[in-house]
């Protein structure tokens, strides 16, 4: 059967078409969701006017995307880091309180299991270059009492600037990782390496992105934190060594915050608990404080 007077669909007929076909979703919030998303896709199309080679490009682009995903690597991370949408989900949905500890971005690197490890254990065991550094922190409550039994996951890069998932000859195996307890004093404190500055990995999809718009790739040198205890909010966050010039020049992923910025000072000589810690030389010390609040 023909139909008469059959015309070409406008686009935003076609729009509307294509939200009208989510009416009946059950959950509310997914047919939100899906039709935000057309709405802000069609839109995005209508803008760009992309031609059909530019769209598959774009296709093969997210493609690649996917080929650079595993247990140790999610470059679908990276690319929303690196296009400012992981700090916006983190603005969101992580307002805290005054006084509470900023969270920040998750990044692409973490691994799950990392040993839990004695308070001052070395957990850059098999780093051979970069400062000696001990990092002594305490978690709070927002009335400045000791938060005991937080459980602190730890990582980092180590100071050639590289995550253990990035070195071969690890095979594998965890470095610049570790767990830690709080005590009833809501301390904790470890040794490590001074982190050094880094580039996001440019060898997949987001490296070419990033060369394409002549963006650059480095993230200035941090420690990643997430804290965890019974009856407060969790955070995940950075602390930015103060002393990196990589500050200035801007974070590919966004993810700095002022609050976040603290001082790495150096020492000139180990003082007796940072001798039974192994360290005989100058070194690196880190003072931190971590401010949670109730969940
Ligand atoms: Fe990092």
């Amino acid at each position: 059967m023909t139909r008469k007077n059959m015309r070409n669909k406008t686009a935003e007929e076609i729009t509307a078409d294509v939200l009208r076909t989510f009416e009946n979703t059950a959950d509310p919030r997914l047919k939100q969701v899906m039709q935000s998303l057309v709405k802000h896709l069609h839109a995005f199309v209508e803008d760009v006017r992309p031609t059909t080679q530019e769209w598959l490009d774009a296709l093969e682009f997210l493609k690649d995307t996917g080929k650079y995903c595993d247990d140790t690597r999610n470059e679908f991370i990276l690319l929303c880091d690196t296009l400012g949408v992981s700090i916006l989900i983190d603005l969101i949905n992580n307002g805290k309180a005054e006084g509470a500890t900023e969270s920040t971005l998750l990044g692409p690197v973490h691994r799950f299991g990392a040993p839990e490890l004695p308070h001052g254990a070395d957990i850059a065991a098999g780093s051979q270059d970069g400062i000696p550094t001990v990092v002594k922190c305490r978690v709070l409550d927002l009335g400045r009492n000791p938060v005991a039994d937080a459980l602190i996951d730890v990582w980092q890069a180590n100071g050639d600037g590289l995550y253990d998932s990035q070195i071969p000859e690890l095979d594998g195996k965890m470095d610049c990782r570790g767990r830690f307890r709080s005590d009833e004093g809501g301390r904790f404190f470890f040794r490590t390496v001074r982190p050094k500055f880094y580039s996001v990995p440019v060898d997949g999809s987001v490296g070419r992105m990033l060369r394409a718009v002549n963006r650059h790739s480095m993230r200035p040198s941090h420690i990643h934190f997430m804290i965890n205890a019974n009856g407060y909010e969790s955070v995940t966050t950075h602390i930015f060594d103060a002393n990196d010039s990589h500050l200035e020049g801007g974070d590919t992923t966004f993810a700095v915050k002022q609050s976040l910025i603290r001082p790495f000072v150096l020492r000139d000589k180990p003082d007796d608990e940072t001798k039974r810690m192994g360290i005989d030389s100058a070194y690196c010390l880190v003072d931190l404080e971590f401010v949670l609040q109730a969940s």
